[in-house]
């Protein structure tokens, strides 16, 4: 759907990318994380079409960006990381205004900005004025305008910074529920946690390169191997501990009532083989599944890499 290949940028002497690879998979959702200054606005510029790379290739659904650049921007939706300000103007005429730059007037434009502000929650502020409206609904205000055309891909950049924890879980439903009609989804944040929970796929950016990206379960099961097993019984708690104690993928277990957390070093053909045991010996299994790995520690444990392979170049 999306290809990056070796893409660069200098401003002025300053790298901001140097040789970014990035691929985002067809219907995906895709997380895009990087520390402040990883150049995750620069990218999502050059792939919206506002600014020009130093060298390197862009493909969007298999045309390239430099030879194509009109056909590529139909194609895509931006959610800038700032709103700028329209003074005046209320979230109808804004919409209308939006909707008659890509040829849409009338009863046309109406019905489709209505239906935009319903979908994104703003049905009850068209006749409010842009700049009273808060920032969360302003950046879902920026959703509805990028979904005028009905691209096929919704860039957003930071669309969540700022916002309430209330304000983030709405915004975070209306991508979700996007993603699930169809739509390829590139979100950037420096918030892995909070990508990590929609997100089907996820590239981490660092210092203008690509430092991991994939599917969201290969990367999370590459985080550390430590991740526990949680499994709740509803009574036979002596028997379930027997078993585990006897597993060979087992290597700690500690208990709280009737919860289990259990250090298990297997795969998920294991992880089943285990459950089967359980079943079997008729232990009242309620709740079984892989803690998620916590990216934040992944974050952590690639930039230490880095720098240790860094330490033995200098050696
Ligand atoms: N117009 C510009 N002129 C000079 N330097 C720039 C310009 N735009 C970006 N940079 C530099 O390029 C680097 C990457 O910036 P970019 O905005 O892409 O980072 P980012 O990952 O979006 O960071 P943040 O999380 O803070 O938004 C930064 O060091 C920044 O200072
Ligand atoms: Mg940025």
């Amino acid at each position: 759907m999306l290809k990056i290949k070796d893409l660069t940028k200098t401003f002025g002497r300053y790298h901001a990318l140097s040789g970014l690879n990035m691929e985002v998979p067809e219907g995906s959702l895709y997380g895009f994380v990087g520390p402040n200054g990883a150049g995750k606005t620069t990218t999502i510029k050059i792939l919206c079409g506002l600014l020009m790379p130093d060298s390197g290739s862009v493909e969007i659904c298999g045309m390239d960006i430099a030879e194509r650049p009109r056909e590529i921007r139909g194609l895509i939706g931006y959610v800038p990381d700032y709103f700028g300000v329209y003074e005046n103007l209320k979230v109808s005429e804004y919409m209308e205004f939006f909707a008659s730059c890509y040829g849409l007037y009338g009863l046309k434009a109406r019905r489709r900005c209505t239906a935009l502000l319903e979908q994104t929650g703003l049905e009850e502020k068209t006749e409010f004025y842009v700049d009273g409206l808060s920032r969360g609904m302003k950046q879902r205000l920026c959703l509805a305008r990028a979904m005028i055309h009905d691209p096929q891909i919704l860039i957003m950049d930071e669309p969540t910074s700022g916002m309430d924890p209330r304000s983030r879980f709405d915004f975070k439903e209306i991508i979700r529920e996007l993603n699930e009609q169809g739509k390829t989804i590139l979100i950037s944040s420096h918030l892995l946690q909070e990508l990590s929970e929609i997100c089907t796929d996820l590239g981490i950016i660092e210092q203008g390169r690509m430092a991991l990206s994939g599917n969201m379960e290969e990367i999370l099961n590459r985080v550390d191997t430590s991740r526990p097993l949680s499994i709740t019984v509803n009574g036979r708690v002596e028997q379930a501990l027997a078993i585990l104690r006897s597993h060979p993928c087992v290597q700690t277990i500690s208990v709280k009532d009737k919860e289990m957390m259990v250090g298990f070093m297997g795969d998920k053909q294991d992880e089943a083989q285990l459950l089967q045991q359980l079943v079997d010996a008729e232990v009242p299994v309620c709740g079984y599944s892989r803690v998620r790995g916590d990216l934040e520690t992944l974050f952590m444990q690639i930039t230490e890499k880095d720098e240790k392979e860094v330490l033995i170049h200098e050696g």
